[in-house]
């Protein structure tokens, strides 16, 4: 009877073998070392800022990944693919079809908004109408340039879209395989909708997700989730083509970037590291070879567990940078709560607080934070 398991066994690791082989996936993993995340002390000293946090429409939201305030509406996109029209507080239109995942929406002009969806790529959105259409569809071919994601964005002009594709060499359903090879493949790329015509901007960088551009008018801002830190990239001006980090080593995994109503700039976390106990995803990123023997070994379904396992989310945390990337001060809920936060919305009274897996929207009055923090705004 054993006898008979390890034969099955045997078997199947064989065939999962020749599987691997037959697919010949290259992996190139390469060597990035994590610095020791930060502790929770001075600026990050834990407070309750975003303790208590008031919840809406728990339920009835399926992870609202990116939000726009405007008056009484609420406009969010959410991980099932749905653009919701949210007027005081109650869910008024629900547009799309409801395939692929949102992670970034903006306002684009007075009619119609751009969504951008991991699965599907650049869509326009007119709430009114209840329309979605394709601007930049992932796997289209725009004289050579395709995308296999579209992660977040800003827009110049009413017309130029520039945003972040996670990893050109994974779709978002390969995360396992995107994570545990951790290559620099995400990139930056500038679309024309007048044109039509899609460009590079910037290549070679780990996993690119919130994506800002930057008040001064010449730079971006673009969150590098795999190497935790934040790229300022110049598009014009003295320092034009220039790419510094804005800040390094943070104490997790940033998601979307936003400006304030107070002249700084936002970062939701989508996740926490632990100072105490570095995660063995970060403390694999410095031996690729054992990470190529795992991709070549492991089916890509349990690198996906193991990488979801690895990001630990501990409390809610909402990071405050000013324009040059000094840390003013952190947000946090201690408790738990609220956390995985994937944006910042701030309407000058409220923060809103989307998530990419939440069932809600949660939402923190300014003059609570203020309180707390014991800051003016
Ligand atoms: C907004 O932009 C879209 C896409 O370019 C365009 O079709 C629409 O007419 C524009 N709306 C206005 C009011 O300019
Ligand atoms: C940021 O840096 C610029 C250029 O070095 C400087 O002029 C400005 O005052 C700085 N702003 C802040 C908020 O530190």
């Amino acid at each position: 009877m054993a006898q008979k398991k390890y034969i099955i066994l045997g078997t199947v690791v064989i065939l999962y073998g020749i599987y691997i082989a037959w697919l010949d996936y290259d992996f190139e993993p390469i060597e990035f070392n994590f610095k020791k995340p930060p502790s929770f002390t001075g600026k990050l000293a834990p407070n309750n800022a975003l303790t208590g946090a008031e919840i809406l429409l728990k339920g009835e939201v399926h992870a609202p990944e990116a939000l726009v305030k405007e008056g009484n509406v609420i406009y969010t996109g959410t991980g099932d693919g749905k653009y919701l029209k949210i007027v005081d507080g109650k869910i008024e239109k629900v547009v799309g079809h409801g395939s692929g995942s949102c992670f970034g929406l903006r306002r684009l002009n007075k009619t119609h908004f751009v969504g951008a969806d991991m699965y599907v790529g650049l869509l326009l959105i007119n709430y009114d109408l209840g329309t979605v259409e394709d601007l930049v569809p992932v796997g289209e071919d725009f004289n050579g340039l395709t995308i296999k994601n579209a992660n977040d964005f800003d827009i110049i002009d009413q017309n130029v879209i520039i945003f972040t594709e996670s990893s050109h060499r994974w779709s978002v359903s390969q995360f396992g395989y995107m994570f545990v090879e951790h290559i620099f493949n995400g990139r930056v790329l500038k679309y024309d909708i007048a044109k039509n015509k899609l460009e590079l901007i910037l290549d070679g960088l780990y996993f690119p997700n919130g994506f800002l551009l930057h008040p001064d008018g010449e730079s971006f801002l673009v969150g590098e989730f795999g190497a935790s830190r934040i790229t300022r990239f110049y598009l014009s001006g003295p320092n034009k083509g220039k790419k510094e980090f804005f800040a390094e080593n943070l104490p997790g995994y940033s998601d979307n970037i936003r400006l304030s109503s107070h002249g700084t700039i936002y970062v939701a976390m989508a996740a926490v590291r632990d100072p105490d106990q570095q995660s063995y995803m970060e403390k694999s990123a410095s031996y690729p070879q054992v990470r190529k023997v795992l991709l070549q070994v492991v089916p890509e379904i349990f690198l996906k567990l193991w990488t979801l396992l690895q990001i630990g989310v501990t409390r809610g945390l909402v990071l405050e940078y000013d324009y040059n990337g000094t840390l003013l001060r952190s947000l946090q809920d201690p408790t738990g709560g609220v956390n995985h936060f994937s944006h910042v919305e701030d309407d000058g009274t409220h923060l809103y607080l989307g998530s990419y897996i939440n069932d809600f929207i949660a939402k923190v009055s300014i003059k609570k934070i203020e309180e707390e923090l014991n800051v003016k705004f």
